[in-house]
């Protein structure tokens, strides 16, 4: 019997065995094609003026809402463990929103104070900006509400005047995120003639209208007030359009193009990644990590491995950066 099982196996004939190339974790590291660390993770940040505040999103556990005194002590931390790349989202007073965002630009606006001290105390990290009028209007909405219509062109001027004012703060990356038309090529008009060559636009430019911001909108209360978004924000169903925006994106002058959502959109990353010769990011969103979060606190899924894997899955769809609520706690299970 044991004579005929081998005679049989010796029999077997295959060149090829790909499991030959797994065969132990040194070999596996060699040819591993896709490589994940902290230096291509980006960390947002949900701020708020005040004192003494760290205020837990009740949809985004383990995510906050901070006051610059308690955000400091937090940069510091994640510095400390290699995270040096955030981007930062201001959650607004409902008094201080109104039709035409006009607070975006404000003087005694705090977010720019925040992005002047960041800038100020710690010289080496890179701040990512939100362009767009949602956190700021009064009808919730990233352009301008003209009844019951979002304008493009009036929306650009108004986004014009925010994205000079966060320059001038010292951003490092403006990250546009409205959807409006134009307005890449607008934006680098204005840095351009304000002598903002050194600004980057990282351009949210496949950008869908999509059921995963649910928790980023509780974080800012930043929800439409009517409507949707689905005349400015990308139809979930379309690829093909994701070129046109990208190649408009392109053309504007943006130096790296975003895919948004990151998960459900693998196959645009790909897409994008296959046709554009700039860096291509994506944004794993808040309710992309809100699932994750609450399947891992029910004990269904291993936190750390199934964020890895994510991860992993983004940068092998052709991400070069992600923006992730991952990033402080990846960085610190690397450094482990
Ligand atoms: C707003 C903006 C949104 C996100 C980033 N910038 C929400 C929206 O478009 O309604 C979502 C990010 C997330 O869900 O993590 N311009």
């Amino acid at each position: 019997m044991l004579n005929f099982v081998k005679q049989n196996s010796q029999a077997i004939k295959m060149h090829i065995r790909p499991r030959r190339n797994r065969k132990n974790a040194v070999i596996r590291n060699m040819v591993e094609e896709t490589n994940l660390g902290v230096e291509h993770l980006i960390y947002p940040l949900f701020l708020q003026d005040g004192k003494g505040i760290k205020q837990e999103i009740k949809s985004l556990p383990n995510n906050f809402r901070w006051s610059l005194d308690q955000l400091l002590p937090e940069i510091d931390s994640c510095i400390r463990s290699g995270l040096k790349q955030f981007v930062l989202f201001p959650a607004i007073a409902e008094k201080l929103k109104d039709k035409v965002a006009s607070h975006s630009y404000a003087d005694d606006n705090f977010y720019l104070h925040v992005i002047r001290e960041l800038k100020e105390r710690f010289p080496e990290i890179v701040l990512m900006s939100d362009v767009a009028m949602d956190p700021y209007s009064s009808d919730g909405h990233d352009g301008l509400v003209k009844n019951g219509e979002i304008v493009n062109d009036e929306t650009l001027i108004i986004l014009g005047k925010m994205a000079l004012a966060q320059a001038q703060a010292g951003i490092d990356i403006l990250g546009p995120s409205d959807m409006m038309d134009g307005r890449v090529g607008y934006l680098r008009d204005v840095l351009d003639e304000n002598d903002f060559t050194n600004v980057s636009i990282m351009s949210y430019t496949a950008k869908y209208a999509s059921a995963f911001y649910g928790p980023f909108r509780d974080a800012l209360d930043s929800a439409p007030k009517s409507g949707d978004k689905k005349t400015y924000q990308m139809n979930p169903a379309n690829k093909r359009e994701a070129l046109l925006e990208a190649q408009l994106d392109f053309e504007e002058g943006a130096d790296m193009l975003m895919v948004k959502p990151a998960l459900c959109y693998l196959d645009v990353i790909h897409l994008l990644k296959e046709n554009f010769n700039i860096p291509i990011t994506a944004y794993n969103v808040s309710g992309e990590c809100a699932m994750v979060y609450a399947a891992s606190q029910n004990g269904w899924l291993n936190y750390e491995a199934t964020m890895s894997e994510m991860l992993l899955s983004m940068r092998r769809a052709g991400a070069d950066g992600i923006l992730t609520y991952f990033a402080k706690d990846f960085a610190e299970m690397v450094k482990r």
